[in-house]
């Protein structure tokens, strides 16, 4: 029987395996549900989102500073925040096959044992819905005892609550500030992951943006436009963004308002990223429940209040694969011998692509691998990300770049070593160009500075 063909989605799981970007957490031992691990490409990847976005919400901004805080706290923390007692999904076990649904996703399910069946529809003996409290549970100090509990944090921002007072105070700040930060969240989550859509442990990115109450309203329209704006800034097609309200019913215990960044992912419209109005909520919770007053009061004019909080929110696991699905395209290219091949790339936008540039010599021979070795050594320690390869046809290593969205190649030539100048190839319209070696860096800064995000259509399987 004729397989169907590779979705979107697998097309992208796989190249993210083979190329080095994720890979299924302990794959030899058969894997762990909704648990990743990422590669050199991935890291990479990562660690450019993370830098956009400390670049773009702290870096350049004088009203945000920084905060790394712990992931365990006081488990007092989590009751007063409310995750003790609301942080839950309702979930049906089925007595048959012994697997667990949301039961507000019931309707997305399958059957384990039939998977063209819905839960309830095979031999299946469903339960009652429960509550399931998303917490990480673990114990401090050798005994395992109630007294010892301690939880992973499900997210960053109690953190930033806590040290509200020590970073207002000795960073000598005023409402409107913010404080961000971005580590590691966990939530004991039963959902189909799609990928790393949805994860076990993930990377939040996340700023407490501390306001006077009446300024409630102007910083949530702020931040709504300035967040949904970085990722159009990143080369993200605008037209598979949008904001959504929350509903009512939708919102969480400790908002009044919350507009979604959403994608439209190959599985549908998902949540990128929220913008919260957390209010005074946790400042007065934590306020009751420690006896320290998390308050603002100014000496001269003894202004005093309780700051209101408009908190975005994103994952940067989340973004990372929003940036790969987005970045990915396929071309029809026409061969020399007529013959149709199939291009694959990655139209990253510069600041979000893993290597900057690759540097080729043509053939190896000649001393072209030698001046091809300095090169990317200079543009090393210049300040790119650089990959030299000599292995193969140049058109393959031409290819291998496209595939992980390298913006930039450089082959070194004979006309290099009699003339002084390289080719550089553009990977979005493969246009060669040539550069003198003195102007090389110049050029490819303006290049990266200059670059658009190119017209296309959506791949096959999309
Ligand atoms: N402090 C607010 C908060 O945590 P959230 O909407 O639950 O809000 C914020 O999480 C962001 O964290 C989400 O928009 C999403 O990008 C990311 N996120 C949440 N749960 C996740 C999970 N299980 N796996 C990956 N990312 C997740």
């Amino acid at each position: 029987m004729a397989q169907p063909p590779p979705s979107l989605m697998d097309k992208i799981v796989s190249l993210c395996k083979r190329r080095g970007f994720i890979f299924q957490a302990s794959e030899i031992y058969g894997g762990i549900a909704n648990t990743y691990d990422y590669g050199p490409l991935g890291v990479e990847l990562k660690r450019r989102v993370k830098d956009a976005w400390w670049s773009r919400v702290v870096t350049q901004r004088k009203d945000v500073v920084g905060l790394d805080s712990a992931i365990l706290q006081n488990p007092r923390v989590w009751e007063v925040s409310g995750h003790v007692g609301g942080f839950a999904d309702p979930l049906i076990d089925c007595k048959v096959c012994k697997a667990r649904f949301r039961a507000d996703k019931l309707e997305d399910a399958r059957c384990p044992d039939k998977p063209s069946k819905k839960p309830g529809e095979h031999h299946c003996e469903l339960t009652e819905p429960r509550s399931f409290n998303l917490m990480f549970k673990t114990n401090v100090g050798p005994v395992e005892e109630t007294g010892n509990t301690v939880y992973l944090r499900p997210e960053t921002a109690q953190g930033i609550f806590l040290n509200f007072l020590n970073v207002m105070q000795s960073a000598r700040l005023k409402p409107p500030f913010g404080i961000a930060q971005i580590g590691k969240s966990f939530r004991n989550e039963i959902t189909p992951g799609n990928f790393v859509f949805r994860m076990l442990e993930f990377e939040q990115a996340e700023m407490e943006y501390f306001v006077p109450p009446d300024e409630n309203d102007r910083w949530y329209d702020y931040w709504r436009q300035e967040r949904l704006q970085w990722y159009v800034d990143l080369g993200i097609d605008p037209d598979k963004l949008r904001l959504r309200e929350h509903e009512k019913d939708e919102l969480s215990h400790y908002s009044t308002a919350t507009a979604d960044v959403e994608y439209e992912y190959p599985f549908g419209w998902g949540e990128l990223e929220g913008i919260a109005c957390r209010t005074d909520f946790d400042l007065k919770a934590h306020s009751e429940a420690s006896g320290t007053d998390l308050i603002y009061f100014d000496p001269q004019t003894r202004e005093r209040y309780t700051p209101y909080v408009i908190e975005p929110a994103g994952g940067i696991d989340r973004m990372a694969l929003t940036f790969l699905i987005d970045a990915y395209d396929e071309e029809e290219l026409e061969k020399e011998n007529g013959e149709k091949e199939i291009r694959v790339v990655l139209r990253f936008h510069p600041r979000i692509a893993p290597t900057t540039v690759g540097v080729f010599p043509l053939v190896k021979k000649d001393g072209m691998p030698e001046k091809a070795a300095e090169l990317e050594e200079e543009l090393r320690i210049a300040g790119f990300t650089t990959f030299y390869d000599e292995k193969g046809a140049i058109g393959r290593r031409y290819r291998r770049q496209d595939e992980v969205g390298t913006p930039y190649c450089v082959t070194v030539d004979g006309d290099t070593l009699s003339g002084g100048v390289v080719t550089v190839r553009e990977r979005d319209s493969m246009e060669q160009t040539t550069v003198k070696v003195a102007d090389l860096r110049a050029h490819l800064e303006g290049a990266l500075r200059n670059w658009k995000r190119p017209e296309r259509v959506a791949p096959a399987g999309a």
